[in-house]
């Protein structure tokens, strides 16, 4: 891949952002609902009830901070690099770093094919919609082979997204 790795560990902010991302998008995939249900209502002419209201605002505003918050880390990631796999296992490393940017994709793809539905071009929405089951794979199989490297291999490949490494390893 584009990215050789240049260090022995994540800097905080690599970290900060994997998990602050990590739980924006899981708000997403459980609120986003909300969002769907403020459009119908916009183009029935029904009312929408507060808690709608104000989970499609947060909706907007939560996807749209994934966006910018993923261009840097993407940026971050380019110039800093990320870990060697810490697998022997040529197969199943590939499988983490296609993975990795998989995610990469979806974090663009999402927001942006968002951002098209709701400024007015609903074929946009079936895109949308795919990101959401796509997400949900990708974190099931991602959060099982992470607790397989800690409780299986005990690779340390968790605890480094955990703890930051010392900055002469980086
Ligand atoms: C990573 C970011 C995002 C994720 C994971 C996400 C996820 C979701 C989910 C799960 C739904 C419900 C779809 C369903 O139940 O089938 C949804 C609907 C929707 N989201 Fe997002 N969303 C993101 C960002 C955005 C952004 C930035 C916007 C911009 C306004 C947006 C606009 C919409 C719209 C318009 C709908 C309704 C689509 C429809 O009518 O089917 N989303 N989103
Ligand atoms: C929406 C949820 C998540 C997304 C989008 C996500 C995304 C990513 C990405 C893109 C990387 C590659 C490293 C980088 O570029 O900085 C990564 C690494 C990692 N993630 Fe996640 N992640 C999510 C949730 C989780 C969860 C729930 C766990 C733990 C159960 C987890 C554990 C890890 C670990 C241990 C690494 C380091 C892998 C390595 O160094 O080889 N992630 N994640």
């Amino acid at each position: 891949m584009a990215t050789a790795a240049k260090t022995n560990g994540y800097a905080p902010i690599q970290i900060g952002l994997h998990w602050l991302i990590a739980a924006l998008v899981i708000f997403q995939l459980v609120f986003g609902q909300s969002m769907q249900t403020a459009i119908h209502a916009a183009q029935d002419g029904t009312a929408l009830g507060v808690t709608d209201a104000i989970l499609a605002t947060g909706h907007y505003w939560v996807g749209s901070s994934i966006l910018v918050l993923a261009i840097l880390r993407l940026v971050i990631r380019l110039r800093s690099g990320v870990p060697a796999p810490s697998e022997g296992n040529k197969i199943l490393a590939l499988a983490g770093r296609a993975t990795h940017w998989l995610f990469y994709v979806l974090l663009v793809v999402a927001p942006v094919s968002g951002l098209l539905t709701f400024y007015g071009n609903p074929g946009f929405a079936s895109v949308h919609r795919l990101t959401r089951s796509a997400f949900i794979v990708l974190i099931a199989l991602h959060a099982v082979a992470a607790l397989f490297h800690h409780f299986v291999l005990r690779d340390g490949t968790l605890k480094r997204m955990l703890v930051p490494a010392k900055p002469s390893d980086r």
